[in-house]
C-alpha cells in the first residue's frame, strides 16, 4: 500500500510537482492524496488540478484564531485519509496543535543547511554571510521555527558571481531531488 501524502503550498507549488512527479513511478512507496494551500492564489494549485490531484484552500484570513485555521486544516487532511505530511513551501508557522496530531509524519523542507539560516530571505542571507556552501534540509517539524530534527541535508556551491536568483534556483533543484528521496525513503519504512 501506497503512503497517503498531504501536501501543503503557499506558493509555486515546484516541490509539490516534482513529488508528484516522483509519484508516478511505480515503485515509488507514496501518491498524493492532497494538495492543501493557505493561499487561494497559490500558483501550486493551478498545477495540482491540472496533474488531476486533489485540491484544497483553507485561507488563514478568514479564522481569526490560529487554532481553528489548524482544525479546518486538519479536517481537510483527514478527509484525504492523509498518512504524512510534507510542508512545501507553506509559508504559516504552525501551533503545537497541528505539529502535535503529526509528530514524526510531518516533513518540511528549508532553504539552507540548518541551523544555518533558520526563517526567511536565506540566500541573501547566505550571500550576505560570504558563504562558500549553501543548501537546503528536510527535516521532521516541531514546535521551534526550522528547529526540528534535521533528516537529510543536500549542499550546493555559492559562486563568485552569483546573485540571489542564481543561488535559490539550484538550491531549488537541490530541494527537489532531496525531498522526493527522503519522502522515498521514509515511506518504505512505514
Ligand atoms: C522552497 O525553496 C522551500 O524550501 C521554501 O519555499 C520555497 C517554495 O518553493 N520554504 C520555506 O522557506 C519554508 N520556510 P515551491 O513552492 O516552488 O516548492
Amino acid at each position: 500500500m501506497k503512503t497517503r501524502l498531504g501536501i501543503l503550498i503557499s506558493g509555486g507549488g515546484s516541490n509539490m510537482r516534482s513529488i508528484a512527479n516522483a509519484c508516478e513511478q511505480s515503485n515509488f512507496p507514496a501518491q498524493i492524496s492532497l494538495v492543501l494551500s493557505n493561499n487561494p492564489d497559490a500558483k501550486g494549485l493551478q498545477f495540482a488540478r491540472e496533474l488531476g490531484l486533489q485540491t484544497s484552500i483553507v485561507d488563514h484570513r478568514n479564522f481569526s484564531a490560529r487554532e481553528d485555521f489548524e482544525q479546518e486544516i486538519q479536517r481537510h487532511l483527514i478527509k484525504a485519509k492523509v498518512e504524512m505530511v510534507c510542508l512545501a513551501g507553506f509559508m504559516r508557522i504552525l501551533s503545537p496543535f497541528l505539529v502535535g496530531e503529526w509528530q514524526g509524519k510531518m516533513l518540511n523542507i528549508h532553504p539552507s543547511l540548518l541551523p544555518k539560516f533558520r526563517g526567511l530571505d536565506t540566500h541573501r542571507r547566505a550571500l550576505d554571510a560570504k558563504e562558500k556552501t549553501h543548501g537546503c534540509s528536510v527535516h521532521f517539524v516541531t514546535t521551534g521555527l526550522d528547529q526540528g530534527p534535521v533528516i537529510a541535508q543536500s549542499a550546493v556551491p555559492v559562486l563568485a558571481d552569483d546573485t540571489t536568483q542564481a543561488l535559490q534556483a539550484r538550491v531549488l533543484n537541490a530541494e527537489h531531488l532531496l525531498y522526493s528521496r527522503i519522502i522515498k525513503q521514509l515511506c518504505r519504512q512505514l
